[in-house]
């Protein structure tokens, strides 16, 4: 499968590992796991996403989509160093993974394997102490990673009240906030991402501004692991 993903030539290229990890449910992983590889495949890197949800929702995203790239492959869990490795020595240039919620073995996998990590949660208090126990499982294998806050109210005192959360618990927020957007969702019907959808709306801009802040984090960064060669 990966020969399907990767098919060119052999060559050394260091590929780096994105994991889009929550406990929570439907904080949109799946969501932003294919829009960031949707931009980075349109900026010319070869992107592969990992799903590693037995839901396999980016996998049918996948098979409702036109386009071929970017690759998704249904994997199970205990195969994703071995798959990884394998899409780094054909070329792969970007993995993401899409991790399910509640299961933790399957997030420590995810997070083992991540060169960063972005833990989507909602600005409400439930998935405040879901993002707490994500944050745990994160930091036993010492990734870089920060939260990213999705599905945000216009206005509203809950952003301001998660961002303290975090801040108080000594996590990294990512400086772009997710909105509520119907592009999303609406996208996801045709196996677009919200940027393919509505190149010119919000959450267009939203994408492209994690994406860009993915990248550095990513490509710009010390992190050890990640060549996979
Ligand atoms: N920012 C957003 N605004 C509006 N709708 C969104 C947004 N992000 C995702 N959605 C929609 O919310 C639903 C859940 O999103 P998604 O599947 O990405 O979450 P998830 O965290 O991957 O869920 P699960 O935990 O079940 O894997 C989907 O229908 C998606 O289209
Ligand atoms: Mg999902």
């Amino acid at each position: 499968m990966c020969m399907h993903i990767c098919n060119y030539a052999r060559m050394h290229i260091n590929m780096k590992t994105l994991a889009i990890i929550s406990q929570k449910g439907g904080v949109g992983k799946t969501t932003i796991a294919t829009a960031l590889a949707v931009a980075a495949e349109s900026e010319g890197k070869l992107t592969a996403v990992f799903d590693l949800d037995p839901q396999a929702s980016a996998s049918f995203w996948h098979d409702t989509r036109e386009a071929q790239t970017p690759a998704v492959v249904s994997i199970p869990p205990a195969r994703l160093g071995h798959v990884l490795k394998a899409a780094a020595e054909t070329g792969c240039q970007l993995a993401v993974i899409d991790a399910p919620p509640f299961a933790k073995d399957i997030a420590y996998e995810a997070a083992k394997n991540a060169d960063f990590i972005l833990i989507p949660t909602r600005p409400a208090v439930l998935d405040v102490m879901a993002m707490t126990r994500t944050l745990e499982l994160v930091r036993h294998y010492a990734r870089p990673s920060a939260v990213v806050l999705t599905f945000c109210p216009v206005q509203g005192r809950e952003i301001a009240d998660t961002e303290d959360a975090i801040a108080q618990l000594g996590a990294d927020l990512a400086p772009v906030r997710i909105h509520n957007r119907v592009a999303f969702s609406r996208a996801q019907q045709t196996g677009l991402t919200a940027q393919e959808f509505e190149p010119a709306g919000k959450a267009a801009l939203e994408i492209k501004h994690l994406y860009d802040y993915t990248c550095i984090q990513l490509f710009t960064g010390t992190s050890e692991i990640g060549s996979h060669d």
